[in-house]
């Protein structure tokens, strides 16, 4: 514990390390692989209290959709994915492209998807107003972009990188890098949400969000690749990033209400 009360790195650490250990200890044993994130992970503090402990409810989607917004083609304009345009001037950082296909459990190209992203500007900061950090806001960039995938189920950003950001977990406690990512399928009550991380992160270790997710493969999904042949020559580093919303291989996705 802190001189606040309030854990330090090392007792997350050690929480985060002794569920690693009982996880692969259980597989050892024969026990399944997980490739979802563990809901009850307490050192991911301000979970404890909100994770869901209950089935998902049950709707039925028709019926949800006679009620729910709906989207074309037409709505979402080819400049939104363009993170670096929104405003008079560039954002500050560096510029870089993200690029995927999303693909189900079989490989298939998932086609006009609706893909959303949100991110914190180069300084680790959200526009949010409930991210009050001492970082500035950028006043050229908003950090919020989305996309339809094509035929091949490509989709493409062009934004700034985000930079990690502290959070109120523990003392200490900082995000690695990230983009928010969610995608809806056909129809509003299929929506899942995720995170895409950047390769090489010194947090990875520490975070407890990031090593919610105990099956080290499964984690590793959620990390695009660099890719040189992405990035252009003094423009944009380029990173490649798939996702796969079913099967063995497919991303994690979060629960409603993480929103770190
Ligand atoms: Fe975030």
């Amino acid at each position: 514990m802190g001189v606040s009360g309030i854990s330090d790195q090392e007792q997350i650490s050690g929480e985060i390390a002794s569920i690693q250990a009982e996880y692969e200890a259980g597989l050892e044993d024969g026990a399944a692989v997980n490739n979802r994130t563990v809901l009850d992970y307490p050192p991911y503090r301000s979970s404890v209290l909100r994770h869901p402990t209950k089935d998902l409810h049950h709707t039925d989607p028709e019926t949800i959709e006679l009620v729910s917004p709906a989207f074309g083609h037409r709505d979402v304009d080819g400049v939104e994915s363009d993170l670096t345009i929104q405003h008079s001037g560039e954002p500050l950082g560096e510029r870089i492209v993200v690029t995927g296909r999303v693909l189900d459990g079989d490989d298939r190209p998932v086609r006009n998807q609706l893909v959303e992203v949100w991110q914190a500007n180069a300084a680790g900061r959200y526009i949010h107003k409930r991210d009050q950090h001492p970082a500035p806001i950028d006043p050229n960039f908003t950090g919020t972009g989305r996309t339809i995938t094509d035929d091949d189920g490509n989709y493409r950003f062009v934004t700034i990188k985000p930079g990690a950001y502290p959070w109120r977990n523990h003392t200490n406690a900082w995000r690695p890098a990230h983009i928010h990512f969610s995608l809806f399928g056909n129809a509003f009550t299929q929506r899942i949400i995720t995170q895409m991380y950047f390769p090489g992160d010194p947090l990875f270790p520490l975070d407890p969000i990031y090593n919610s997710i105990v099956d080290p493969a499964a984690r590793a999904r959620l990390v695009a690749n660099y890719d040189h042949a992405l990035t252009s020559p003094e423009w944009s580093l380029g990173y490649r990033w798939d996702i796969v919303l079913t099967g063995q291989q497919s991303t994690w996705f979060e629960s409603e209400g993480v929103d770190a």
